[in-house]
């Protein structure tokens, strides 16, 4: 009996601090079940806990708290490498293989697949194998979780997990963000799934049932892939090494940008976003530049209580579900 569902949905190009909030919440609210929606090996989720950071790949944040961690239908699971990551939490004493639960029709990131990536440089992918498994999948002609030996431990059906007897309360948590979601992102510089809270709805889980919607955003923006991003500037090179702006998955550069005002009402809008939370507004404050693209022209402001005035006052005036906007200023908490 499902009592209700919170999303976590990234409103840019990924790497906005999910994992953060993930964890945040987790500890604020009494969950049991941490579902991931979409993704798979080319999603990369960072987080600390006990002194300790800890990235992930496919299991999400529950698995720390020692809830019931999911692996969703729209998810792609590359076996190899969900092995190590099993091994890599269980090493650091927890316990995955009583929590972990993985959907029987995830589909499975073949080795030919990986090999496929190989030399790909038009999107600028993580050359994971992910693009190839969901062009599969939708071909037909994949091969699925419940028909891979090494994972039946923990195989699971989404919908008798969700719906049975006990009382369930989710935290949904997306991979990468609406800007690479594969119909509503800057195509074909995006990622093969779907991004959206509509990813998140798609796990057997009533529309009525949703109860907040986390919307995540950085405070500038960033990107990992081919296309031209980043214009000419050298803050730009100054952020990313001072903050580490490397990808969590591929280590490579993540390009940058300021903020796009537009942009992210749309995104806002599109997911039904409740509570906005902006990450990162620590970095605004320490280079003490406050910019946002309004209408592709870069608009700055001379404190950050401006910056914020403006994107409050916008926000209220274009997005009709949003109720709360939090400036978020620590890696640790919201
Ligand atoms: P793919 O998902 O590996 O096919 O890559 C498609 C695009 O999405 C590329 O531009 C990747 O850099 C980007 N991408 C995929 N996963 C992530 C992520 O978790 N964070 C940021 N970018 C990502």
């Amino acid at each position: 009996m499902i009592q209700y569902a919170d999303i976590i949905v990234d409103l840019q190009a990924g790497d906005t601090g999910k994992g953060k909030v993930a964890n945040h919440l987790t500890e604020q609210n009494d969950y049991t079940h941490i579902i991931r929606y979409n993704g798979g090996g080319n999603a990369g989720h960072t987080f600390y806990h006990n002194n300790n950071k800890i990235v992930t790949h496919n299991i999400t944040v529950g698995i720390i708290h020692n809830k019931k961690s999911v692996i969703g239908p729209g998810c792609v699971i590359d076996t190899k490498k969900l092995l190590e990551e099993i091994e890599y939490l269980e090493n650091m004493g927890y316990n995955v293989k009583d929590k972990l639960l993985i959907d029987k029709r995830v589909h499975i990131v073949k080795q030919e697949y990986i090999e496929e990536e190989t030399n790909e440089t038009i999107i600028g992918t993580t050359k994971t194998g992910t693009g190839p498994t969901y062009r599969n999948k939708y071909d037909r002609k994949g091969l699925r979780a419940e028909n891979c030996e090494e994972l039946s431990p923990y195989i699971i059906d989404i919908y008798d997990e969700l719906h049975g007897k006990e009382p369930v309360r989710i935290l949904f948590e997306g991979a990468q963000g609406f800007e690479l979601d594969i119909d509503w992102g800057d195509y074909p510089y995006v990622t093969s799934s779907h991004c959206t809270v509509g990813g998140a709805l798609n796990n057997g889980v009533p529309h009525q049932k949703i109860r907040d919607v986390y919307g995540i955003a950085k405070a500038y923006r960033t990107y990992v892939g081919s296309k031209k991003f980043e214009p000419s500037d050298e803050i730009f090179d100054y952020i990313r090494n001072k903050f580490d702006e490397f990808g969590a998955t591929t280590g490579r550069a993540r390009q940058l940008n300021w903020l796009d005002i537009n942009e992210l009402i749309k995104s806002i809008n599109i997911n039904g976003v409740t509570t906005l939370i902006i990450n990162k507004f620590d970095v605004l404050k320490e280079i003490n530049t406050f910019n946002i693209i309004e209408n592709n022209d870069v608009k700055s402001f001379e404190s950050s209580d401006e910056f914020v005035q403006y994107i409050q006052t916008k926000l209220s005036k274009h997005c009709e579900t949003l109720s709360d906007i939090k400036f978020s200023e620590t890696p640790y908490i919201i």
